[in-house]
């Protein structure tokens, strides 16, 4: 009882103190950000000033104010914190009268940063077929209404150009991509990854139109069999199913997935993508094709190389092995010889490639 009586004095006390306080005249805040931060959080942004002056004038009513210190939201956007950079006069509290600015952060633009264009994929005709109906969808999302193509997996085998193709189709239509790992989407904690999978929709959905690709999808979607591995994946695969299904109604957004082992994949999610695009291994033509456009940009002269008797050699090669373990290692080779390229370097390279090469089955070289 004692203690009651005490604790209302005291807050009686406090009442009659900020009744005492100087009202601020003035406060300028500027966002600073949760104490704990997942990957996608974006900073709640003030959409109407007067509106958000009122709101903080009511739950913040009697704060001390100092610059330096710090205010945290406890209504739309729990501890979400804003650090007080002006006041005026200084050491007054909130006050139905003081006016409250937040700084204005510049608004990102969605710049796309990447430089590949379609013209620079070789091969891979479905996909780039495929991807042209996305880049018109993109363009005019609102034509498509709902038979917007939505959810598009990629797969085949790793270094075949799925993250290119993703690449430049964000940079041919200047949507602007997201781009994530599907492990980096796995939290520490349970729950963390559905609210990943969450954000990461949410925060495409403010900037739609707009590309989300998962790469590595397998990591998280694995088929049930193997969920038991890892226990907290079966919540992100729930959580990856209600936001391709688009319950929430998410306009203009385009889920691109790939990964390298389709058969492992979690039948329901699997299921949600309208259309698999197989990426195949380049043929004899492709990989010669491969091998001229990127010998093209070496920084040192080629001599008497026969890049043909390298693209038959290489047999069963993805556009990255040639490019990373063929170019890239004979280009190396070289410059420690200090010597051009020779044909001799590039063979070099191919035994030492197909042994690290996860042989693929026989059916799949041409
Ligand atoms: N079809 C292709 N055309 C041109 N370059 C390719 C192609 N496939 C792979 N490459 C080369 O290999 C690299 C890796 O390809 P990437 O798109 O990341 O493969 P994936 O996502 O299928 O594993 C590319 O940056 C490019 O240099
Ligand atoms: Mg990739």
């Amino acid at each position: 009882m004692r203690s009651i009586q005490k604790s209302q004095s005291k807050a009686q006390g406090a009442k009659l103190e900020k009744r005492k306080a100087i009202g601020a005249r003035f406060v300028l805040l500027r966002p600073a950000g949760y104490p704990l931060k997942s990957i996608f959080q974006e900073h709640p942004v003030v959409s109407d000033a007067k509106l958000f002056e009122r709101y903080a004038q009511e739950q913040w009513y009697g704060e001390k104010l100092a610059p330096g210190c710090y205010l945290f939201d406890s209504r739309l956007y729990p501890d979400f914190a804003f650090q007080v950079i002006k006041v005026y006069p200084r050491s007054s509290v909130i006050g139905s009268q003081t006016t409250i600015k937040v700084e204005q952060k510049e608004k990102p633009k969605n710049k796309v940063v990447y430089d590949v264009r379609f013209a620079d994929v070789i091969g891979q005709e479905t996909a780039k077929r495929k991807v042209k109906i996305v880049e018109k969808f993109l363009a005019d999302p609102e034509k498509f209404g709902r038979w917007a193509p939505k959810n598009i997996l990629f797969y085949g085998v790793s270094g075949t150009g799925k993250t290119m193709i993703a690449k430049a189709l964000s940079a041919e239509t200047g949507v602007p991509m997201l781009a994530v790992k599907s492990t980096s989407l796995i939290g520490e904690f349970v729950g963390e990854g559905a609210r990943q999978i969450h954000s990461l929709y949410e925060k495409a959905a403010e900037m739609a139109p707009c590309i989300i690709f998962i790469d590595e999808l397998d990591a998280i979607a694995l088929d049930r069999r193997y969920q038991d591995l890892r226990g907290d994946v079966s919540e992100i695969v729930n959580s990856l199913l209600t936001e391709m299904d688009g319950i929430s109604n998410r306009k203009g957004i385009c889920t691109i997935a790939a990964t390298n082992q389709i058969e492992v994949l979690d039948a329901s999610v699997r299921s949600r993508f309208e259309e698999e695009i197989e990426f195949k291994l380049p043929n004899m033509d492709e990989r010669l094709m491969l091998l001229e456009k990127n010998a093209a940009t070496l920084p040192l002269e080629m001599e008497n190389v026969d890049l043909k008797e390298i693209a038959r050699q290489t047999a069963g090669f993805s556009g990255r092995d040639l490019v990373e373990k063929v170019l890239k290692a004979a280009l190396h080779h070289a410059i420690m010889d200090e010597c051009n390229i020779t044909q001799k370097h590039l063979e070099e390279t191919v035994p030492l490639a197909r042994k690290e090469y996860r042989q693929p089955p026989k059916a799949m070289f041409s």
